[in-house]
């Protein structure tokens, strides 16, 4: 090794590892430019990565994956706790003894003919008492790079660990030994794959997948399914959210939270662009994280979150200039690009990119594409690693050690009907039960079927390392020991009309909705009340520079009483599934909404200063 290790649990469990995997070689990160730029080298020689035109797109590199492994694969994810009930309805477990045993089994020899990295990485800013150390040992130079940009990595982090500091042990391997002599694929996987987390001892064992969010340890294995077992433990929040400031014309600031399920829209709203009439007045966003957010309470009753990442694992496809042209900046450089397809100049390109696709491309299968090939050329779940310094957006806070306080939490999910596109929760509870009955459209995020509605509590359903009804359980907690929580909103930027069309123009335009929300939390702006929680009027959104009608606002704000009743049996579903550890507030609020729902239209009228233009269907 190049550097000294002295933490002796880190040095025992390397030798272990050694042992069981058998690799040809072992060797430890130190997370140095010089480290990076030769691992992507070696990368370009064995075939894994194509570097990119450094005209176009300096210092980047394009992966193309095994077409079977593009996405999370959470039937093969497991959380292996003690006892079968602490990992609940919603988890697949396995008894740990035979899952240890079955994993054993697998990683023997699974490195052979590989160089084994000892990869240490700190998720959270180095030293910062939210952070938390892990170190993961994978036979994937392409993990090392990755790693490199998503965490802080190095040997700083061995050198914050001393001799007795605690880690995470995170192993992987993508399951793919080398006989003597043997070429390697491009992107060498297995077919059976694991993705397994102890959470007690607080391990993670990934086998046989080379993406992302299955080989990638730090981000969902650590940071949230890990990270939550702990959280639920000590007191704060593990959680799927992005976190923005949002500064106003007089220089007010207000961080918020938001969960979107994946491939649902965080990234593009935690760097969103507010229409030129908001700019004009004086409204910035900045971004602080993308994707996960650590939230501890602070003894001056705030909630305090950090970004536990260092970079950002973006969705390529429907990123634009128009779109998030932060976050095409973001990855303008020193950027890895992995199942997007490629221009014949050397750059990269996938659907939304350009109003007009290229002409030619190679796609992400490294076949000849045309516009009217009728396939795809990037996957939809094709990836961007970028380094979140490279934010043009990005908050000066977002490496503070302490964190930024959180003023509301959003929850919203892909809903092509039923949900309105904002309201806000009448309080904390009832804010807990719209975040756990959340519905949401599947996505290529995650293997299987695409466009179902599931409940996805919280944005969590695949990140929650224990029991479900614990975790709703464990929120209410939190917002029962602060008099004054953040606020708790719901919106949908996905509704469709008639003809299948979102109704909503999204992305920027978000940012109305986030002014509502600012505003809200601060005791300003109005609102009615609806049987789902508080909602804004026409007249309460800001409309300048944008052509809205009162017509197309209710059709996106409107509660159709007969699909909400649906909606609320099929809450009934997931409650069924938690019964033994629900919380009993959640029954109760159930009741409460559907009486809501039940009211005479005349009744709730009262309370609507236009009733013609209410925007709900009675
Ligand atoms: P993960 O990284 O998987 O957690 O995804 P994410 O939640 O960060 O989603 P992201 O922001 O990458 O968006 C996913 C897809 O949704 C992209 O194709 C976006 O173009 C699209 N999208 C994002 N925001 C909006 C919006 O406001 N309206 C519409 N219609 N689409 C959006
Ligand atoms: C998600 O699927 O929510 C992602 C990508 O952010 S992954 O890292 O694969 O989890
Ligand atoms: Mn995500």
């Amino acid at each position: 090794m190049s550097y000294e290790v002295k933490n002796k649990q880190l040095l025992k469990w390397v030798e272990e590892v050694t042992q069981l995997c058998e690799p040809d070689n072992v060797y430890w990160c130190d997370g140095s430019q010089e480290e990076y730029d030769r691992l992507c080298n070696q990368l370009v020689q064995s075939g894994t990565f194509r570097k990119l035109n450094p005209e176009k797109r300096p210092n980047s590199y394009l992966a193309w994956s095994d077409p079977g492994d593009v996405a999370r694969v959470e039937d093969r994810t497991f959380i292996c706790s003690i006892s079968k009930h602490d990992a609940g309805p919603t988890n697949n477990w396995v008894p740990p003894k035979e899952m240890k045993k079955t994993l054993t089994g697998l990683f023997k020899g699974s490195m052979k003919g590989r160089t084994m990295y000892v990869i240490p990485f700190s998720m959270g800013p180095l030293g910062s008492d939210i952070a938390k150390i892990g170190v993961e040992i994978s036979d994937s130079a392409y993990v090392a790079v990755n790693m490199k940009i998503m965490t802080r990595m190095g040997k700083a982090v061995v050198d914050i660990l001393g001799e007795n500091g605690e880690f995470v042990p995170c192993l992987h391997s993508v399951g793919a030994p080398l006989a003597p002599g043997q070429k390697d694929v491009a992107w060498p996987c297995n077919k059976e794959k694991y993705i397994v987390h102890f959470p007690e001892e607080r391990s993670i064992w990934s086998y046989g997948s080379g993406y992302g969010g299955n080989a990638l340890l730090g981000k969902k294995c650590l940071a949230l399914r890990i990270a939550s077992k702990i959280a639920n433990d000590e007191g704060w929040l593990a959680e799927h959210m992005l976190i923005l400031g949002v500064e106003s014309p007089e220089g007010e600031k207000t961080y918020v939270g938001a969960a979107f399920p994946s491939a649902c829209g965080k990234t593009n709203f935690a760097m969103i662009v507010p229409p030129p009439a908001f700019r004009e007045k004086g409204w910035k966003v900045t971004t602080i994280g993308d994707d996960i957010a650590w939230i501890k309470p602070n003894a001056d009753g705030k909630y305090y979150a950090i970004n536990p990442e260092n970079g950002l694992f973006g969705v390529a496809p429907g990123t634009s200039a128009k779109s998030n042209p932060n976050a095409m900046a973001s990855c303008a450089k020193n950027t890895i690009f992995t199942n997007v397809a490629l221009t014949p100049d050397g750059d990269v390109w996938w659907e939304g990119m350009t109003d007009t696709p290229p002409a030619q491309l190679t796609d992400w299968q490294g076949n000849a594409w045309t516009p009217d090939c009728g396939r795809v050329a990037a996957h939809p779940n094709s990836r961007f690693t970028a380094p979140a310094s490279q934010v043009p957006c990005i908050d000066p806070a977002w490496e503070d050690p302490k964190g930024v306080p959180m003023e509301a939490f959003i929850f919203g999910g892909r809903r092509s009907n039923v949900v309105p596109l904002i309201y806000q929760s009448f309080n904390w509870s009832y804010g807990v039960y719209l975040a756990a009955t959340m519905g949401s459209e599947t996505t290529a995020a995650a293997v299987g079927a695409i466009g179902n509605v599931r409940r996805d509590p919280f944005a969590m359903l695949p990140f929650t390392g224990y029991h479900m009804a614990d975790y709703f359980a464990h929120w209410l907690q939190v917002g029962r020991s602060n008099p004054n929580p953040p606020r708790i909103f719901s919106v949908n930027w996905f509704r469709k009309d008639a003809n299948g069309k979102f109704i909503w123009p999204g992305f920027g335009e978000n940012m109305r909705v986030l002014k509502w929300i600012v505003e809200r939390v601060h005791g300003r702006a109005c609102a009615t009340e609806s049987p789902l929680g508080w909602m804004p009027r026409y007249e309460d959104i800001d409309w300048t520079g944008l052509d809205m009608s009162r017509e197309k606002f209710s059709d996106m704000m409107s509660i159709d009483r007969d699909v909400w009743k649906e909606e609320i049996i099929s809450h009934e579903e997931l409650f069924v599934k938690l019964f033994d550890r629900l919380p009993k507030e959640f029954l109760h609020i159930r009741e409460l909404i559907l009486s809501g729902l039940w009211r005479s239209p005349e009744h709730w009228e009262q309370h609507i200063p236009t009733p013609d233009e209410d925007g709900y269907n009675d």
